[in-house]
């Protein structure tokens, strides 16, 4: 899909790129994304049986074995040109936020630095009683807290939780002092990362979304690229090398 020029140049010019990552942009790794009618895991599992505090409660065998399976899924598959292109995104302009909702690690596999975890990481544990983060070397079905012997859980955020406290401050400054807001394979409905492009509006960032099936929020962004980011991310990076010198050393 052609790239519109003012967007090449208003990312060229950006002092600040914040962007905000979905499953989306791990999907063309193999990774199934929650939403979508077919694929999506949440077309398959019910997300009130396995990804909330009440669901640990109920079953944590249950949730372990389904965490499990999704490291065991991420683990076998590689970051894909989407992640890498960002990657490439953060050395051309002066400063960029990547902040993602996936907890997959696939951005900081591909090589993205300081990446903000809005959600946790699938590969984290923490203690469900006294919420020290940890890990139990005996590899049990219930691996338990070696300080005080509770539960340990994925440290990853479940449905009617907070998001933690450093990513969550993060991701609102950077995203209320940014040039440009680029939401990338996110169905933008599940808050308070869905409300971070409010903050960039209110400050005048250049919102865009790139999501072959546009969002909600594609008609009041101010550029909807309905096109998959493994293929229009390497694109706006081919994009921004070709533009010409000047337009580069006005920016300095
Ligand atoms: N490139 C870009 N976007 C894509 C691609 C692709 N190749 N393939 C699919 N998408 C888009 C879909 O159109 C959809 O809008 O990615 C989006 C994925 O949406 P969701 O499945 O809802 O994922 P996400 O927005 O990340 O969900 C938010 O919900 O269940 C929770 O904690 C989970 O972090 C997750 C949160």
């Amino acid at each position: 899909m052609p790239l519109p020029d003012s967007l090449v140049d208003t990312i060229g010019r950006a002092g600040h790129v914040c962007v905000l990552t979905g499953a989306g942009i791990s999907a063309e790794s193999g990774v199934p994304t929650f939403r979508e009618a077919q694929s999506g895991l949440w077309a398959e599992y019910d997300p009130l049986k396995l990804a909330t505090p009440d669901a640990f409660e109920r079953d944590p065998a249950l949730v372990w074995r389904w965490y499990r399976w999704r490291r065991a899924l991420v683990e076998g598959v590689e970051p894909n040109a989407g992640h890498r292109a960002l990657v490439g995104l953060a050395r051309r302009v002066p400063r960029l936020t990547l902040v993602t909702q996936n907890v997959d690690g696939l951005h900081q596999r591909a090589g993205s630095e300081a990446v903000v975890e809005f959600h946790g990481n699938l590969f984290a544990e923490r203690c469900s009683d006294c919420e020290q983060p940890a890990s139990d070397p005996s590899v049990s079905e219930l691996p338990r807290c070696p300080a005080c012997g509770g539960l340990l859980r994925p440290g990853v955020v479940w449905f009617g939780e907070s998001i933690p406290a450093t990513a969550l401050e993060t991701a609102v400054a950077a995203a209320a002092n940014c040039d440009v807001f680029l939401s990338v394979g996110t169905s933008s409905l599940v808050y308070p990362a869905a409300g971070l492009i409010h903050a960039a509006r209110e400050v005048g960032a250049v919102c865009v979304e790139i999501n072959p099936n546009p969002t909600g929020q594609a008609r009041t962004s101010d550029f909807a690229l309905a096109a998959k980011s493994g293929e229009l991310l390497p694109e706006l990076i081919k994009a921004l090398d070709a533009r010409p010198m000047n337009t580069i050393a006005e920016k300095r």
